[in-house]
């Protein structure tokens, strides 16, 4: 006898055996796909009462579902709805948990719907959430950098490229830098966004359905902007899901970037900050260590965050239209880069606004190993000198200075003069905060330009702010019970 007769298996009487236990496991996505519980059931609620208004179920039926499934949400937010593998999955484990309270009208519910709409569209919900969630991190990390850039206005530091001292910048530049990042990944939160914002359901299992659903009324219900042009596309798309992918795998880059310079800047062979101890750990056997294991994570977090992306690449690759079960894969992947990332966020903040700088031992690196010469040479430029030849210039001066264990700040005058006689005249800046106020172009480093950086990041970010939480906001009214 079929040990699934009367189960709520979502296939039903076509089959005379039941599944065999070692498939059961495999099969199964409830233990990830449970987290899509609130969405799956608010998704029902707007399809049933739409079933209703079509009369496609009568409005007595309809309002018995609805009651039931804000039940079964309630017992969700008490913590006490449970999946079992042998629910399959979280849409049948649901319907299972209805029937159990409300009964045979149950069957109802599943009227012009596919599984293959429902999970598309329960993801598209859930996915939405945790854009708005990542948004609201990235501004707060965007907010301390801001900060921190903002407390230290005057205080220069070695510019590098190739790791090699190059010029003087601004700290406040520098860590400006980042926020720049910032606003990028929340324009491509904000544009995962927008194409998750799409309703799904009433493309039926691959073709559409011939109940007349109204598409509309239910995206509005559950707070989509648009519905669906193609419903072979609908179930079988999951660009969104690569979209939110590689927004976080392009905000674990640059959370891995900055952790690296914080690692390095923490070493002795730098020390330009001092993590605070809340953010740091210590050795086990070395009792002088101080080690930057949160900023390590910060940079090591990323491999798996891209391996996620890479991850449903491969699995979509070359799969036929229109839904495949390797599309299961989709979701275990999406969560953990939505968790990694969150988890960045909840800890890199805190980190940067409790970083100290040691501000001297940064502006005495910042005009080392001959940072200051481009100046030298610019000097020369704007006096007529070919830039090239301005170049050589300063170079051989640079040589003969390394020669001879000697800087530019230990040239005497008439030293300066021979080398040219523009320099008889005008000597280049010593210093790293001349050398920077020089760089007063939008997007340089000079103070005033830093300034009005950091005056243009806030309102940038205010805006952002007012987007992600009115959207935030949407979505929790969407779970109230009427
Ligand atoms: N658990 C499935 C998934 O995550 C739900 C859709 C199942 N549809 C089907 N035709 N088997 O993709």
């Amino acid at each position: 006898m079929n040990d699934r007769v009367g189960s709520p298996k979502a296939w039903g009487g076509r089959f005379a055996m039941s599944p065999d236990k070692r498939v059961e496991a495999l099969n199964a996505s409830v233990k990830f796909d449970i987290r899509l519980v609130r969405e799956d059931i608010r998704g029902s609620i707007a399809h049933v009462r739409m079933l209703g208004r079509q009369e496609i179920v009568s409005g007595d039926e309809a309002a018995r579902i609805e009651t039931g499934l804000w039940d079964v949400l309630a017992e969700v937010d008490r913590d006490e709805f449970r999946l079992t593998v042998a629910d399959e999955d979280v849409h049948t484990g649901v319907e299972r948990r209805l029937r159990a309270s409300i009964g045979d009208v149950t069957g109802k519910l599943h009227t012009g719907r596919s599984r293959n709409d429902q999970v598309a569209n329960d993801f598209r919900m859930w996915t939405k959430r945790a854009l708005v969630e990542i948004g609201n991190g990235l501004i707060g990390f965007a907010d301390a950098l801001v900060d921190s850039a903002a407390a230290h206005p005057d205080a220069a530091m070695p510019g590098y490229t190739h790791l090699q001292r190059a010029q003087p910048v601004l700290l406040g530049h520098h860590l400006l830098a980042y926020v720049e990042m910032s606003i990028r990944d929340l324009d491509r939160v904000r544009d995962a966004h927008r194409r998750t914002d799409v309703l799904v359901l009433g493309s039926g299992a691959l073709a559409g359905t011939s109940f007349p659903l109204d598409r509309e009324s239910v995206a509005t219900d559950l707070g989509f902007s648009r519905v669906s042009a193609n419903s072979l596309d609908a179930v079988a798309d999951r660009d969104f899901a690569l979209d939110t992918l590689f927004a976080c795998a392009t905000i674990a880059v640059h959370f891995s970037r900055l952790s690296e310079e914080l690692i390095l800047w923490s070493s002795g062979e730098f020390r330009f900050i001092e993590l605070s101890d809340a953010f740091s750990t210590g050795s086990s056997i070395m009792p002088q260590k101080k080690n930057a294991d949160i900023a390590e994570l910060g940079r090591g977090k990323s491999g798996r965050v891209f391996g996620d992306l890479m991850a449903l690449l491969t699995t979509l690759k070359g799969l036929p239209l229109a839904y495949n079960k390797d599309m299961q894969e989709d979701k275990e992947g999406v969560f953990d880069a939505v968790d990694t990332v969150l988890a960045l966020l909840d800890v890199l903040p805190p980190m940067v606004a409790s970083t100290r700088f040691n501000i001297e031992r940064m502006a005495e690196a910042a005009i080392a190993d001959f940072a200051l010469a481009t100046d030298a040479a610019d000097l020369l430029a704007k006096h007529g000198v070919p830039f090239r030849e301005a170049h050589g210039v300063v170079g051989r001066l640079v040589g003969t200075c390394l020669a001879e264990g000697r800087t530019f700040a230990d040239l005497l005058e008439e030293e300066w003069a021979e080398v040219h006689p523009v320099f008889g005249k005008q000597r280049p800046p010593l210093d790293a905060l001349a050398s920077v106020s020089l760089r007063d172009i939008r997007g340089g480093t000079a103070p005033n330009r830093v300034r009005d950086a950091i005056a243009e990041a806030r309102p940038a970010l205010d805006e952002q702010r007012r987007w992600f939480e009115t959207e935030a906001a949407g979505f929790d009214a969407l779970f109230v019970r009427p």
